[in-house]
């Protein structure tokens, strides 16, 4: 079962109550949450107050994407805020596996983000532990970026890393220019969740643009 976790990076932030409570309506499996601190990347969106503050307008999971430095110091805000999933990059994290235990012992799931100039072994000591693996198909930041091609074949290997490892259950997710051309490309090669932003929310009807994606990948 693929699932689609629209980004509230592309919705009306004036709104976010509503516009969560409408993903959910319009067919949304996941919320994607993205967080980012003008340090990791290029840009400033929201904090564990804002999470708190959408929470109570949906029941999906609020998978919360981390694109800051020194995670460690925010992740118990988020868990407490209501994150059903934390994501980390690995570029962020010196000590990768302490923060990856940090997150599921404050009982949320864990995820590792990989950006697109990050190979797949920079998680393979991690990869029995995680819940998640988020693979970067644009380099983070910014909504309404193009697809990197490039980035398919990381989301083969690591699915069929999972696979020699019987880890059936870890998701791999995809974030970044995901559409309903794009979609099939990635969920071909082993991807379960797909984020999509502005293929969602900059789209007046977010139902229909939920179905045609989920339609993409025959779902
Ligand atoms: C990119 C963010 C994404 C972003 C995706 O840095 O992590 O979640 O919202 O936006 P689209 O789907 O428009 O590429
Ligand atoms: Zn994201």
């Amino acid at each position: 079962m693929i699932k689609i976790a629209p980004s509230i990076l592309s919705a009306d932030f004036a709104k976010l109550g509503q516009e969560v409570a409408e993903a959910e309506k319009s067919g949304a499996d996941w919320i994607h949450v993205d967080v980012m601190d003008g340090h990791f990347v290029p840009n400033i969106t929201l904090g564990a107050p804002i999470v708190s503050a959408i929470a109570p307008h949906t029941t999906l999971p609020l998978d919360v994407h981390l694109m800051i430095e020194n995670p460690e110091r925010y992740i118990p805000d988020f868990a407490k805020a209501g994150a059903a999933f934390i994501t980390v990059h690995a570029e962020a994290c010196t000590h990768l596996h302490r923060v990856v235990h940090m997150i599921k012992e404050l009982g949320v799931k864990a995820g590792v983000a990989l950006n697109p100039g990050t190979p797949a072994s920079a998680i393979s000591e991690v990869l029995e532990d995680l819940d998640l693996v988020l693979v970067m198909t644009v380099n983070p930041g910014f909504g309404g970026q193009a697809f990197i091609p490039r980035t398919v074949h990381k989301i083969r290997q690591i699915r069929q890393r999972l696979n020699e490892l019987s880890l059936f259950n870890v998701h791999i997710e995809v974030d970044g220019g995901i559409t309903s051309e794009t979609a099939p490309l990635v969920t071909e090669a082993g991807a379960d969740v797909l984020v999509a932003g502005s293929a969602v929310y900059a789209q007046p009807d977010r139902a229909a643009a939920i179905s045609a994606i989920r339609r993409s990948v025959g779902g």
